[in-house]
């Protein structure tokens, strides 16, 4: 770590408590925070893993109400959710806490009212969209009409879900309010603004002279928004969910979500170190680190430092905001509201005990500098050729031959050949190479150094083929299982951080325990969690003078590429698979899972366009009417236009002749639902060759918003060549 920090504040952003969590949260945010985290606990520092529900805000009170219940049993509801899922997925926060917590209620309550009293803020009177039946004022999320871009029905006053479109209320046609059906109407109402453009000279010297090695993403949103110009931002709501603004008059209004929301990870740590926690906010020598989403980055970057600066009393600014672009889920954007989205509870259930193929997968397709896609069949890919083929297929052959050759136990390292010595060197400049990625905040790069010792390990194996040496030389056998060993225990620590079940499962393979460092999750006292082997998964929190598993071998970050992880005579436990292949039928199913939705969304978009009638055509005369000759017809014959997908052939009697027509209706109609059938057509269109056929005349068929198409036929069998008019 950088020598002017002593420790480590790492937050990752507090997801809304009204859905689930998803793998696009997961490999923009929490793994890679999870995994920067476990190796910064692995090499000793001093670190802090804060997160926690983000409670407040418009969408949870929606949901109530669709739900019929209330916002708090929303936040309750998804709450445990959400924190099951991380803890399910080996997600170590030190505190994951709720910002409808007392403690937060009191600390955001006095933020607000520090700055209030300071001055810090400015009011402003505007008009705001009011419901005069309900008697309340409307977040732009309660009003709903038609989209003024693509006329699509039950468009918010923020956005159309429909074509993505940014709105402000003022847009929509025929406004609505949700809450009463009411049309919504202009009331004045007044609300605290911070004057962000009083700290744009500031925002600009510390983010854009200071920070300039701030991801690109990151830096370059920062500089778009300081050069347009820093706005006031209302920091205040006309709502009746989320922490009550503590000043006189303000009744019915609350502290705006991002407001309160940020303030939460200073919350979420007084709550776990409630005498501590200012060490961790307010010394210059906490490096703090916020792991959020694109989206994010304007409050992280702009708004929460702003804040920060103007309460002032030590707090500090963050030295780095990796935030990640997004993950699309098989080439589509993950939405919630489409249910496009593999959700993280539905994985774990579905998938148990393949949490680390996800985190892995995650990490290795990390959307770090651009959007990236998650496909099942590349799951499935990274998950049999490179977890079960290179890493747990090198860890199997390993401990399995050293069972078959020398009953378990480490064979001691005899003579080294080259081969042996140029392997075992590869493993330090990895370690460099991981270790520098990590640091750097490239997580995809770090687990390629990781994986990189697993090929080397596979290679060596294969190369050497200690099977074939063991006919002859068991005493070089023995050497080389020996160089083999001491990489699995490299492996055991270098994946800690990136699959900490895999990691943990290859140590009790070991008999080996790891110091996986000192966490904060039992509050003021600091513990050192040593993984034992042979105990489980339990986390045995120990005293750091205590923590040496009985057996003598305790792994640790530091000695990561050394020689002698494991001493000779060693014994190890019973082989068993790292990881195990994950089969078609699995990935089918997910495969169509998504299907159906797709398919569904399909058939929904289809009936929304049948909907759309075509605008009225130029007006024609009654003479230019009278020139178009349409008759009644009878289908006599009809066949397939050979080599074409649209086109069916007609031979008709038009009580006036029998006639060829080649129409485009093969689509709609199969040659036999033609026959017979007595239609309508334009007589005396000019005859036209389709296909080298001679078509006289149109068929008159009737088409849908969505193209579907039907023919037209009179109400009851006519005569042919009967004229319509
Ligand atoms: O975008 C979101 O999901 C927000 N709930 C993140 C909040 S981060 C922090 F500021 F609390
Ligand atoms: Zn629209």
């Amino acid at each position: 770590m950088d020598k002017k920090f002593k420790r480590t504040l790492v937050t990752s952003a507090l997801p809304y408590a009204n859905g689930p969590v998803h793998i696009g949260h997961l490999a923009g945010v929490y793994v890679p925070a999870d995994i920067y985290v476990r190796y910064l606990r692995m090499r000793g520092e001093d670190v802090l893993y804060v997160c926690g529900s983000d409670e407040h805000g418009v969408p949870i009170t929606i949901k109530a109400r669709q739900q019929g219940c209330t916002p708090q049993d929303i936040v309750d509801k998804y709450h445990k959710i959400i924190k099951d899922s991380f803890s399910g997925l080996g997600i170590n926060f030190d505190i994951y806490g709720r910002t409808s917590s007392k403690v937060h209620e009191k600390n955001a309550s006095e933020f607000f009212r520090k700055l209030y009293d300071e001055g810090k803020f400015i009011t402003r009177e505007s008009e705001q969209y009011y419901d005069p039946e309900a008697k309340t004022f409307l977040a732009d999320r309660y009003i709903v009409g038609t989209c003024p871009k693509c006329g699509a029905e039950g468009a918010y006053g923020d956005q159309c879900e429909k074509c993505g479109s940014t709105l402000s209320p003022e847009e929509l046609i025929n406004p609505k309010s949700k809450l009463s059906g009411a049309e919504p109407v202009k009331k004045k109402t007044s609300h605290w603004y911070l004057p962000l453009d009083q700290y744009e000279k500031w925002l600009s010297v510390w983010i854009l002279e200071d920070h300039k090695e701030w991801r690109s993403n990151v830096y370059g949103q920062c500089k778009s928004w300081i050069d347009g110009g820093l706005q006031p931002r209302a920091v205040s709501r006309d709502l009746d969910w989320g922490v009550p603004v503590p000043v006189e008059g303000a009744e019915g209004k609350v502290l705006y979500v991002w407001f309160d929301a940020p303030i939460g990870y200073i919350s979420n740590t007084q709550e776990l170190l409630p005498e501590s926690w200012d060490k961790w906010w307010k010394s210059g020598d906490t490096k703090l680190v916020h792991f959020i989403g694109k989206d994010n980055i304007v409050f992280h970057c702009i708004v929460f430092p702003s804040m920060l600066k103007a309460y002032g009393d030590g707090y500090i600014l963050p030295d780095n905001v990796p935030a990640n672009e997004f993950l699309n889920l098989e080439g589509d954007k993950i939405s919630t509201s489409r249910n496009w989205a593999v959700w993280a509870h539905e994985f774990l259930t579905e998938f148990p005990g393949k949490q680390d193929v996800m985190r892995y997968v995650l990490t290795a397709n990390a959307p770090e500098t651009k959007d990236n896609d998650f496909s099942w069949k590349d799951f499935q890919a990274r998950n049999n050729s490179e977890l079960v083929a290179i890493f747990g297929n090198f860890v199997n052959r390993a401990v399995v031959l050293t069972h078959k050759y020398f009953g378990g136990k480490v064979p001691a390292c005899g003579n080294l050949l080259d081969i042996d010595r140029e392997t075992l060197a590869e493993i330090p400049a990895l370690r460099a190479s991981l270790e520098r990625n990590i640091e750097g905040y490239h997580f995809r790069e770090a687990l390629k150094d990781a994986m990189s010792i697993a090929r080397v390990g596979n290679k060596y194996i294969s190369d050497t083929e200690p099977w074939k040496v063991a006919k002859t030389d068991l005493e070089h056998t023995g050497t080389i299982l020996n160089v083999c060993l001491q990489i699995c225990a490299d492996l055991a620590i270098a994946f800690e951080p990136f699959t900490p079940f895999a990691a943990e499962k290859l140590r009790n393979m070991l008999g080996v325990g790891i110091n996986a460092g000192v966490d904060h999750r039992k509050g003021e006292q600091e513990t050192v969690n040593t993984y034992r082997p042979g105990e489980g998964a339990a986390l045995h929190t120990v005293s750091s003078a205590d923590c040496l598993p009985s057996c003598g071998v305790c792994l640790d970050w530091s000695r990561l590429g050394d020689t002698d992880l494991l001493p000779a005579g060693h014994q190890l436990n019973q082989p068993e698979l790292l990881f195990a292949k994950i089969e078609d039928e699995a990935i089918n199913a997910q495969l169509a899972r998504l299907d159906a939705i797709r398919a569904e969304r399909e058939a929904a978009a289809k009936a929304e366009a049948a909907k759309v009638v075509a605008p009225q055509k130029a007006e024609c005369t009654f003479e230019d009417f009278e020139k178009m000759d349409i008759r009644t017809a009878t289908v006599l014959e009809a066949e397939r236009v050979p080599k074409t997908d649209k086109l069916l052939k007609l031979t008709i009697d038009t009580g006036i002749d029998k006639r060829t027509i080649v129409s485009g209706i093969a689509e709609f109609y199969s040659p036999e639902d033609m026959v017979g059938k007595q239609i309508c057509i334009l007589a005396n269109l000019a005859p036209r060759k389709i296909r080298g056929i001679e078509s006289k005349g149109m068929i008159l068929m009737a088409r849908q918003g969505d193209g579907k198409m039907r023919f037209i036929t009179p109400a009851e069998v006519l005569l042919n060549g009967a004229e319509i008019g």
